[in-house]
């Protein structure tokens, strides 16, 4: 994208790159300070067919409007700090590609952002993660050992390290929780994320703590509550089969391991 001008005005107006075409993006804005409540604003941003959905968001910043608030660090789909939900789906904005969205018959495009559901929003995209995390830490997503620390590496076979592999493999982007209606519907369900993370460690043969991981999913908002509506699995960026382990850890409950 082209670089970025200071306050850009009449005289100075926001650069329209080469072979951009025209899009409309209409945001859900908040301010908890203007008591104006959540409401939709729209700009015009030219998008090119390279461009990731982020950086159409830091156009809007950088050239339209300073006060357009929300998380980004990594850009590639590595830190999991922009989740938001694009054209009522979740996903990391620097993961959805504009050459997906662009038309392709030169129809007008809108494409609609807002904040992850289910979470307290802060302002505009930003949500208050700290309900998420607070699931996600009393799983214990930890490993837990007793007895003498080994001279070297904890040993564990491909197989067992198998076992867990998709788990370990999440980004902690809260788009699979935010997804759940059952998250929606009663945020004192676990969530998938935290159970995704449990599984992460309840399956690891170097861990010793499964029962009692096993136990706290087996309370009134844990594992149970899940529908099995896979939500959660089409919202994984990471591609972590999300419902599979909920069941693996439903199994793990019912059966010994
Ligand atoms: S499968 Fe379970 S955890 Fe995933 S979205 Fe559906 S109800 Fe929620
Ligand atoms: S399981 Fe997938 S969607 Fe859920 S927090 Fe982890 S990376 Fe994000
Ligand atoms: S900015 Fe890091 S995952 Fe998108």
């Amino acid at each position: 994208m082209t670089a970025v001008a200071e306050n850009p005005t009449a005289a100075n107006p926001a650069p329209v790159p080469e072979g951009s075409t025209m899009i409309t993006v209409k945001v859900a804005r908040f301010n908890p300070e203007d008591g104006q409540g959540q409401r939709w604003e729209s700009f015009q941003v030219p998008a090119l067919s390279t461009d990731r959905f982020l950086n159409i968001l830091i156009y809007i910043k950088s050239y339209l409007d300073g006060t357009l608030t929300f998380r980004r660090s990594c850009a590639h789909g590595v830190c999991g700090s922009d989740a938001m939900r694009i054209n009522g789906v979740n996903r990391l904005a620097c993961k959805v590609l504009m050459k997906d969205m662009l038309p392709k018959s030169g129809k007008p495009v809108t494409i609609t952002v807002e904040p992850i559901r289910g979470l307290p929003v802060e302002k505009d995209l930003v949500v208050d993660m700290e309900p998420f995390f607070d699931a996600f830490r009393a799983v214990k997503p930890y490993l837990i050992t007793s007895g003498n620390e080994p001279t070297y590496e904890r040993i564990q076979s491909q197989a067992d390290r198998a076992r867990f592999d998709d788990t370990t493999k999440c980004i902690l982007c809260a788009c699979c929780t935010t997804s759940c209606p059952v998250y929606w519907h009663d945020g004192s369900y676990f969530g998938p994320a935290a159970i995704v993370n449990a599984h992460r460690f309840i399956f690891d043969s170097r861990d010793e703590a499964a029962r009692e991981r096993l136990d706290i999913l087996n309370e009134v908002d844990g594992v149970w509550r899940c529908r099995t509506t896979f939500n959660c699995t089409d919202a994984c960026p990471r591609g972590i089969e999300v419902t599979k382990a909920i069941q693996e850890v439903k199994r793990a409950l019912l059966f010994a391991r």
